[in-house]
């Protein structure tokens, strides 16, 4: 049998979204208040999702516990109240959408969660707002 476990976690933080190739204006017309120059947070919704057999001899998919602290670690301790742009290397050179950051979540989590196991990252940029990544 194949099941899913789901994990969600919590994060603020602050970003800018801006082409530095595009005039102020163009990147407000891309971009709208996410290009605000002063920066400006959101309260992002994180869901990661674990999918495989259940194993025979726990019952488990994933420990939960084990899961909980590898974003917690990982992700949580990284993100939480920093500007990504300026804080995270990773969004040096690479616009913090959330399209981008869902990426990079999942390429930090994924060498931690055993191969056999799929992954899968759901993040919400604001309640109405989220998009998804699986690695593809
Ligand atoms: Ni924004």
């Amino acid at each position: 049998m194949i099941v899913t476990v789901n994990r969600k976690a919590h994060f603020n933080a602050a970003h800018r979204l801006y082409n530095n190739e595009w005039s102020a204006d163009r990147n407000e017309d891309v971009f709208g208040k996410c290009a605000n120059p002063h920066f400006h947070g959101h309260n992002y919704e994180l869901i990661v999702s674990v999918t495989g057999e259940i194993n025979k001899r726990t019952g488990f998919v994933m420990d939960m516990k084990v899961l909980k602290d590898l974003i917690k670690d990982k992700i949580e301790e990284e993100f939480d109240h920093k500007n990504l742009n300026i804080q995270l290397p990773e969004f040096k050179n690479l616009n913090p959408t959330a399209e981008n950051i869902s990426v990079v979540i999942w390429n930090k989590l994924r060498s931690h969660i055993p191969k056999k196991l799929k992954l899968k990252i759901t993040l919400y940029e604001t309640p109405r707002n989220f998009v998804s990544y699986c690695g593809e």
